[in-house]
Parts: C-alpha cells; structure tokens; sequence
C-alpha cells in the first residue's frame, strides 16, 4: 500500500499529521478510518468516529456532537450489523461507495453509491459538514457533486436542514426511526413517517398500530399542533410539489436543537441548554390522551377540556351506546339520520379543531371554499371539506372521503365542514336556539337558591361567555374560550370538609394569618399528616372576589408545573369558599428583595435560577399547557420561594385563558399591579401574552437592582427604574443598575444578559418584545441579542393597587401616562 503513495500524497499526509490536534473533517478515496479514529466538522459541531452506545459492547460507526453533549449519537450506519471488536474500518472506494469492514467480515456495510463515473480529473471525498450531515462528493477543479449524504438516511434523530419526507421522483423516502434501546441502535418499533396518501400528515406508528398523527400543514403550522407564528429560534418549511414533499426546519439562532423519535416511543424537541449542560424537552409529539390516534372513533371529536374527552359530532350518535358509557369509544359514532344524498344536504361547521385523518382525503391549492363545498355536495361518499391553507380567509380546497377519524378540540383557527341531512340541520339549529332559552329559564331559577354558589355562578359566567358573539380570529380578533364546567375542575381535586380547614388553621386564627391574597386572607396551616398547607379563604362573597376565586379554580386546577404553586384541594361550604395549596416555607419573592438583611441570602446563582424558573413557568402558562393562559398580574409579590429557594408563580385570580395565536384582548376593567402593567393595558386596556412579557421584564430589573419599579428616583430625571436601566444600557453600563449586594457572588456576563432579555421585555411597543419561547432561550444561550429599544417610561409615585372597576383606575392611569 504504501508503495503507491506518491510525493504529493506524502506531503498532505505530513501536513495532516502535523495539524493533528486540529483534526480532519473529510478523507479521499482509498484513505481508512480505523476504530478510535475520528473526523471532526470544521466548526467542532459534530465527530464521527467508532463508538459503543450505552453498556454494549458493540461496535458502531456514527456521528455524535463533539463540541456539546460528550456522547449524543445523531446518526449510526450499521445500525443491524454491529462489530464485536475492534477491527473495524471505515473507507471510501474510488467510485464513491463507503464501506465498513472488519477482521472477519469484507462489508459490514455500505452506503451503496457505486454507480458514478469517476473520470480521471476528478476525485471523490467524503466530508462530516457543521449540520451533522456526511456527505461523499465529486470534486474537479470547478465543482462538488453530491453522490451521497446521510440525512438521506437518518436514524431516529431529525436534525436543523434536513429533510422528512418523499422524493417522488426517486422514491426515496426519509423518515425516523427508534433505537431498539438505549443500548441497541438497531431499528425498533417505533417510526415516524411522512404519510404522502391523500393530503401529507406525519404519523406516529407502533409496528403496525397508528399511535398519533400530526395534522397536515395549514399554511400556518401542522394542525393541531402548536406552533408559534414569530418564532425566533427556527423555522418550519413544508414543501410539496409534483417531485417532492417533505418537512424541514432551520434553525435562526445559535441554540441546538435536534428533534429524536425516542427508544420508548416519544418524539422529543431537544435544546441544548449550555448553563445546565443538558438538553431540555422543549416540547414533546404526544402531550395528552386527545393525541393518541383517533381515540373517540370516527365522527368522533375529543376534547381535553371535556370529561370523559369524547363527544360525538352534532347530528351524530354513539354506534353502540354500552361501549360508549362504559368509556370504550372506539367504535365511535354513527348518524342520527342517514344521508339521502344530494336532494339538498347542508354542511355544519365544526371550529377550532384539529382537521381529521387526510389519508382518505382528495385535495387542489386553487380551489375556494366555495367551490369546494360545490366539489364535496357533488360527490355522496365526501362527508366533510374545509380550506387547505388558513392564512389569509383560507384557500384551497380539502375534500373528506367516508368516516372522519382522530378529531380533537384546538385552539387553532381551523374550521371543517361536515355533511348533514337538510332536515336534520334544520332540526339543529333549530334546537340550538331552544337550548339558549332553557338555559337561562335553568339558571335563573338555580340561582335563587343558595345550594353551591360557586357551581352555578360559573354555569352563569359560562353562559355569558357562550352567547357573546364569536369573533372568528384572524389578525387582531380573538375569541374568548368558552370555559367547561368547573365540577370538571374541581373533579381532579381532594376535597375537604370545612372542620378539617378549620382545624388544620386553629379555626383561622389571627396567629396563622400570612399574607392578603387576590382575593382575601391566607393562613398557614398543617393536616392531620403533617403536611403544611396555605389556605386561601374568600372572606365575603363580593363579586369581584367570587371572579377570582372561580378563575384560580379553572385556571390552576388543570396546570402542573415545577413553577407553579399546585392547589391541593378545595372546601366549599355554604358562603365558604376556600382553596388549600401548598405551602411554600420561604414566601414570596419581595419578602427578601426588598429587605436589606434578608436580600443578602439571595445571591446571584439563586437570582438567576429564580429569573430563569420564572421564564419557564410563564412559558409553561403561555404554550405549553394547550390552554394559553395570561397571568396579568405577574409580579415579585406573586412569586412564592420553596425551601431552595426555587420560584413557583402564583396568584391566578385575574388570570386568562384565551385561544389562537394572536391572544390580543380588549377589556374595561383594567387590573393587575401598578409598576408591572404593561403601557397598552394601562392605556388601553389592551392586554395580551406580551403584557406577561412586559411584566416579567420588570421583574428581572427588580431582581437584578433589589428596588421597585414603582419607587425608583434617580436624581431629578423622572425616569423610572425601567428608563434608568435603558439608559445605563446605552451608555454600556448596564451593570451599574446591579444591587452591590451581588458584587460578590455575580457573574457579570449572566448579569448582562439577564438585563438586555429585559430591556427587551419592557419595549414599549408589545410587537417589539419577544415572546417566553424566546425569553427562555435568550436567558440560557450565548447568540447576539437584538438591541431593545425605548421602554415604556413610567413615573409611578402610587403604591395602589389598581385591581378592577374603581374609579381609583382611570386616575392612576392618567398619573402613570404623565411623562
Ligand atoms: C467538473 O464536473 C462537472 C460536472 O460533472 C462538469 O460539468 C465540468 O465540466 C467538470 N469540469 C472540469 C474542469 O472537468
Ligand atoms: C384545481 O381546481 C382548479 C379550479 O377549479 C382547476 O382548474 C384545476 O385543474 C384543479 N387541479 C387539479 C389537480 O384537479
Ligand atoms: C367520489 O370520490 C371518490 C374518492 O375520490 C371516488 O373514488 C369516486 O369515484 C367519486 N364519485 C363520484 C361520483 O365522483
């Protein structure tokens, strides 16, 4: 072998040998990659090299993250045929192909790319790119060639650049699948596949069992997935034309992320978080039962909201009613009336909704809504349509065959159109108005009486809610979500008696009292185990506390977060109302913020990790919990401390839950705390998930500096604390804004950061400020910041608090609005 080399090939073996410590990233052919031996991407990203996953002693060629995450393997080529010993050796034959063998064994494996013509002023080379992919080219002097590339044949992981789906002209198909375990790479049970049978939907599969689906791509984002409209960390492109369809995301930030279909069947969205040195779940495939595929049947729809989740649709039935009741909804549902088809059939509308299995679907881009409707009436075995492409008022034209499966509730703006007998929509309608009417004559006579106020009161609010006119959502609009009965809520919660809360807090005594919540007093108390609770009672039953209370119970009953303060149970008790939480030994945040000796305990590390758990918990409110909820009144008084010290928010008296994407809403009752609100909620009453933003803003400058917005007086400027932080921060000296109690113990560029996120945070233009998704990343990543512009500049001198409907609002509004 040797005897072949020439001078030239001497020389680059020389200069590889002298620039070995910064390692190679390509090879030639004919040149050999033994086991322990490694390419490495020119940025450092990614390593490819031999490796032995988890406690096997297999030996596996792969590629793994080099710079970050020791050890995360993104792509394995003999995945069923592993190496025992280490023998094996990676080479590039002249033609292109790349094989492995080892001792006892000719070809491991190969990647199959022989058929190129080499001619001889050409060569061929295969290079490990900063994305992860290996690629083989065809160099001459002009140009590269592509032959071959591994994210043409990935494993369980999707990385940022490549592409899931089908070639149609070659037949290629890219698709994941699972590692049999974390110790065995070979293919598992699991895969995830872009299924390109009537309209493309991704759907996770079992062997041969359809575990979940993600809805097809609406313009937008995947149906009945979440996506956000302004993402800042990546974007998502769905493709579809007569020679390929697929999915593919770039990343736009420096953040890592890869998305991997896991052994046990999950499919994870990782980020790497460089602080904690780990990757972080950012968001997961399946999230709740109403995920799991077509779990009410056809014509069923599932609703997370609703208990149990399955209904049918309107002018359907349950096929067989005892399976029904007995929680088996699989052979879901059945027509009250059969179609006569065409003599006149109408289409009843089904909003917000995760459109159904497109498998069996037929679809046109130019098509309108209208004529689809024509298309659909034309054809009897079509029993719904709907628009393709939602943006815009909708276009294209998806046309539904026989039984519409795997149907859920989404807070998302897709509407379908389901085929009905004429009479039977007629009837529909028509009973639909009864309803309202008997509704009201119900809640009126309910009311009267005094049995569970709280019950009845949200039925009420409820159907206050359901009568108000829908705004259908685009742009700006919003619509306001038509709460489930609270029973539902309260369902999921321990319930106790009024003597057990009574001596759990020695009959609510004074000595017991610790604090004034949203709504009335909070006592400190123990149960007969010994676990301490917090007892929030609502003392009188005003109106405006019996809103809050109902709110806290909707909202947090169903959210779980490490973040959030979780409520234990409830008593309701004739005019008592009472929520039990869990109690938090440190109280809340303003308790040692503001206090000259206690500050002194919270060192940097724990302000950031209080920053930082406040971010998530609010992102958690926003995005993760599928039911977006606005916390509006987010300040360091709402931020309870456990015995570690970490954050958990509390206080969702005023909190809101809303749907779509653009969660702007109007309202006249202004709440919240002076120094937090936002300037178009003050102003306007104009509140929406960037008012939480604002808010969170406020409360990183109030972590960092250890003073109050609300008091900060700097010299004879009539900034605020926010103004003064803008100001240093033009200037370059933010860190002047930072307490000097953290002089010790801070890490300046963390300090900075932590600033910059929330001068941006507290923009004075809402569009301006990043959202939570972006907020989280920003704290914990290292890529440039935009720089933040003017925030809003408050003076505010009152300590009032301006909670709804006094006149002490509009005066404390106009104070804060004189600049
Ligand atoms: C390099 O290869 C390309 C594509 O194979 C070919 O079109 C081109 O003429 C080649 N250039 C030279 C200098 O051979
Ligand atoms: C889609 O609809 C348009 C307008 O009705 C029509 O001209 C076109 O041929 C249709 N395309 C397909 C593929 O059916
Ligand atoms: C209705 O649509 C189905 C599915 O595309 C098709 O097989 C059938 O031929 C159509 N029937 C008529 C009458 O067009």
């Amino acid at each position: 072998m040797e005897d072949q080399f020439t001078h030239a090939f001497f020389f680059i073996t020389l200069m590889l040998l002298l620039s070995d410590c910064t390692a190679r990233d390509s090879m030639s052919a004919n040149k050999k990659i033994k086991d322990g031996e490694t390419l490495v991407s020119e940025g450092q990203m990614f390593e490819l090299g031999f490796f032995s996953p988890g406690k096997s002693k297999n030996r596996y060629l792969g590629i793994w993250y080099k710079k970050i995450s020791k050890g995360t393997v993104v792509w394995v080529a003999n995945r069923e045929t592993p190496i025992t010993d280490r023998s094996g050796m990676l080479k590039l034959s002249t033609h292109g192909n790349l094989v492995i063998h080892s001792g006892g064994n000719p070809m491991v494996w190969s990647s199959g790319s022989t058929t190129v013509s080499v001619q001889r002023d050409s060569s061929v080379v295969v290079q490990l790119l900063d994305s992860g992919n290996l690629v083989v080219w065809k160099r001459n002097s002009t140009n590269n060639v592509l032959i071959w590339q591994s994210f043409d044949y990935p494993g369980d992981t999707h990385l940022a650049g490549m592409k899931f789906g089908k070639d149609l002209v070659t037949g290629l198909e890219r698709f994941l699948t699972s590692w049999k375990s974390p110790d065995d790479p070979s293919i598992g049970v699991y895969r995830n596949i872009m299924d390109t049978n009537g309209y493309p939907q991704t759907l996770g599969w079992q062997g041969e069992v359809l575990l979940a689906r993600v809805g097809p791509w609406n313009g937008v984002g995947f149906s009945g997935f979440p996506t956000e409209k302004e993402n800042q960390i990546y974007s998502t492109e769905f493709v579809i034309n007569e020679k390929e369809i697929y999915l593919k995301y770039e990343l736009k930030s420096s953040v890592v992320q890869r998305v991997v279909l896991t052994w046990d069947g999950k499919t994870l969205f990782l980020h790497w978080i460089e602080r904690i040195q780990d990757w972080v779940v950012y968001s997961e495939g399946i999230v709740d039962s109403c995920d799991r595929y077509s779990l009410c049947g056809p014509f069923g729809v599932c609703s997370i909201r609703r208990h149990p989740p399955c209904t049918c649709m309107q002018g359907f039935e349950p096929r067989n009613p005892e399976e029904w009741k007995a929680s088996d909804w699989v052979s879901g549902c059945k027509r009250k009336k059969p179609l006569n088809c065409g003599n006149g059939d109408g289409f009843w509308k089904i909003s917000r909704i995760k459109v159904p299995d497109t498998r069996r679907s037929w679809y046109n881009v130019t098509m309108t809504l209208a004529e689809c409707e024509i298309a659909c009436k034309r054809n009897c075995s079509c029993t719904g349509f709907g628009s393709l492409d939602i943006r815009n008022g909708g276009s294209g034209c998806l046309l539904w065959f026989d039984e519409l499966m795997d149907t859920r509730e989404y807070d998302g703006d897709q509407d379908i159109f389901i085929r009905m007998d004429a009479n039977e929509l007629e009837g529909l309608l028509d009973s639909l108005s009864d309803f309202n009417k008997m509704k009201r004559v119900i809640i009126v006579v309910v009311f009267t009486s005094l049995v569970v106020p709280l019950i009845f009161a949200i039925a009420y609010a409820c159907r206050k809610i359901n009568s108000r006119p829908h705004t259908k959502g685009r742009g700006d609009q919003f619509v306001e979500k038509n709460t489930s009965l609270p029973m539902k809520h309260l369902d999921d919660l321990q319930f106790f008696s009024l003597f057990e809360v009574a001596k759990a807090t020695c009959n609510f005594s004074v000595c017991n009292k610790i604090g004034e919540g949203g709504f009335g007093p909070v006592y400190k108390g123990a149960l007969e185990d010994g676990r301490e609770i917090a007892v929030k009672r609502l003392s009188e039953t005003s109106q405006q506390g019996l809103d809050e209370f109902k709110n806290e119970v909707i909202c947090i009953a169903s959210l779980q977060h490490r973040n959030l303060v979780k409520l234990l149970g409830y008593c309701i008790h004739q005019k008592e109302l009472i929520l039990i939480y869990e109690y938090l030994s440190n109280k809340s945040l303003d308790f040692f913020l503001f206090d000259e000796t206690r500050s002194l305990m919270l060192d940097w590390s724990k302000r950031f990790n209080i920053i930082h758990g406040t971010a998530r918990g609010i992102l958690y409110l926003h995005q993760d919990s599928r039911l977006q909820i606005i916390h509006r009144d987010l300040k360091v008084g709402n931020i309870l401390l456990d015995s570690d010290m970490n954050p958990k928010i509390s206080d969702f008296g005023l909190a809101r839950n809303f749907i779509g994407h653009d969660t702007t809403a109007n309202t006249k009752k202004v709440v919240g705390t002076c120094g937090y609100i936002s300037p178009e909620y003050a102003a306007h009453g104009r509140f929406s998930i960037k008012s939480d933003v604002f808010s969170f803003g406020v409360i990183v400058l109030e972590i960092i500096s250890g003073i109050k917005n609300r008091e900060f007086f700097h010299g004879d400027r009539s900034d605020n604390l926010l103004g003064h932080a803008w100001r240093l921060h033009q200037e370059g000296r933010s860190i002047e804004i930072m307490s000097a109690t953290l002089d010790d113990s801070c890490v300046v560029s963390e300090v900075l950061r932590c600033i910059h996120v929330a001068l941006l945070c507290v923009q004075h233009h809402a569009e301006d400020r990043p959202t939570m998704l972006s907020v989280v990343l920003m704290l914990v990543s290292e890529g440039v910041l935009p720089h933040p512009k003017q925030p809003a500049f408050f003076a505010g001198e009152s300590d009032n608090e301006v909670r709804s409907g006094s006149s002490v609002d509009e005066y404390t509004i106009t104070k804060l609005y004189a600049r």
